[in-house]
């Protein structure tokens, strides 16, 4: 099967392509390397296709750039690009509502002119339900973020194009973890400066829980859409949830280490709470998690031990070398 992946060069992208490419199929990936973390990182994420047979990058901007070269023959659309986090969404709402709506709008505009696509799959949100998300798809989706407020906007974009025939399945991750997280993320940030013995930010009392995802569960949940029935929706979660505390208890056991740590006021738009209830995947896919809290962060952590270059590179980044102002 011929895909495009959307955000390739990212975090979920390049998991999501080495599993397509691994699996047999041709991948198209498509990326701008959107520098809010360093383009040096994404580009590290594409180290295993670079020369892979069955992997074509396109460096474009869903923006602005035109689209229709790279969806030639593509008969599967996976979008996972996008402005994610949502701190700076509070202060960059340009950057977020054009990556996250603009470009998901020009992409769904070249995919319904495209007849080779059967499938769009969205990457949404735990963040489009709002504080309190624990439970089914059935959840009001009331977000108290920026972010959360775009990729909700762009999901109901994508079902208004379903008016016009593109076939659509949409997929709310819940916080997912593992090799490769995002920086900004904090399993990442707890584990590099408990490593690196720095100083770990704690926001707010460190009561918020969230369900946790392991990437290789997200991403099998992700293949799980190729077969699912047009039209649905489905939560992405592993099957345990975790507070700051406990996150950083099991952390300080893994390394061998305990957090120097810092508090600072809880942060606007912060969940209080997550959990996916994922019966109807299970239902619908036979898809369930299968990688426990415990292992997946412990695999997370021996990846960081041999990927220390990458939190120089990141620090280096936040103090404002290689900034690209929008
Ligand atoms: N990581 C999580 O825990 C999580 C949770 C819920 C939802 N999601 C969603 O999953 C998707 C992937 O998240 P991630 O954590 O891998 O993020 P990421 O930032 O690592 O990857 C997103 C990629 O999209 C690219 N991109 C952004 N705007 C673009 C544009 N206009 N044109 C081309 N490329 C563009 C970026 O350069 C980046 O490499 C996002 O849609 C995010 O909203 C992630």
């Amino acid at each position: 099967m011929k895909c495009l992946v959307t955000g390739s060069a990212g975090f979920i992208g390049s998991h999501l392509c080495e599993r397509l490419v691994g699996d047999g199929h041709t991948v198209v990936g498509i990326d701008a390397f959107i520098p809010y973390y360093p383009r040096t990182v994404k580009e590290a994420n594409l180290h295993f296709l670079h020369g892979q047979h069955g992997y074509t990058h396109h460096t474009l901007d869903l923006r602005t750039d035109p689209l229709e070269a790279a969806l030639d023959g593509v008969e599967v659309v996976f979008h996972l690009a996008a402005m994610p986090g949502l701190a700076k969404s509070w202060t960059d709402f340009d950057l977020y509502q054009s990556c996250n709506l603009t470009a998901t709008q020009r992409l769904l505009e070249a995919v319904r002119k495209t007849p080779s696509v059967q499938r769009f799959v969205y990457a949404s949100t735990s963040s489009v339900y709002g504080r309190f998300s624990t439970g089914d798809e059935t959840m009001p989706t009331r977000p108290i973020s920026p972010y959360g407020v775009t990729k909700l906007a762009a999901e109901n974009l994508c079902r208004s194009y379903e008016e016009l025939g593109v076939a659509v399945i949409v997929l709310r991750y819940f916080s997912v973890y593992g090799p490769r997280q995002r920086p900004d993320m904090g399993y990442h940030r707890f584990i590099a400066a408990l490593l690196g013995k720095q100083p770990i930010t704690v926001y707010g009392d460190g009561q918020q829980v969230r369900g946790n995802t392991y990437i290789d569960d997200c991403v099998a949940a992700t293949m799980a859409a190729l077969q699912a029935p047009l039209g649905e929706n489905y939560n992405v979660g592993g099957g345990e949830s975790a507070s700051v505390w406990d996150i950083l208890g099991k952390l300080e056991a893994i390394v061998g280490r305990r957090a120097i740590l810092s508090k600072e006021a809880a942060r606007a738009g912060d969940q209080r709470s997550t959990y996916a209830d994922t019966a109807k995947l299970r239902r619908h896919l036979g898809w369930e998690a299968q990688t426990s809290l415990d292992d997946g962060l412990a695999r997370q952590v021996a990846w960081h031990r041999q990927h220390v270059w990458r939190s120089s590179a990141v620090a280096r980044f936040a103090r404002g070398q290689n900034v690209v102002n929008y």
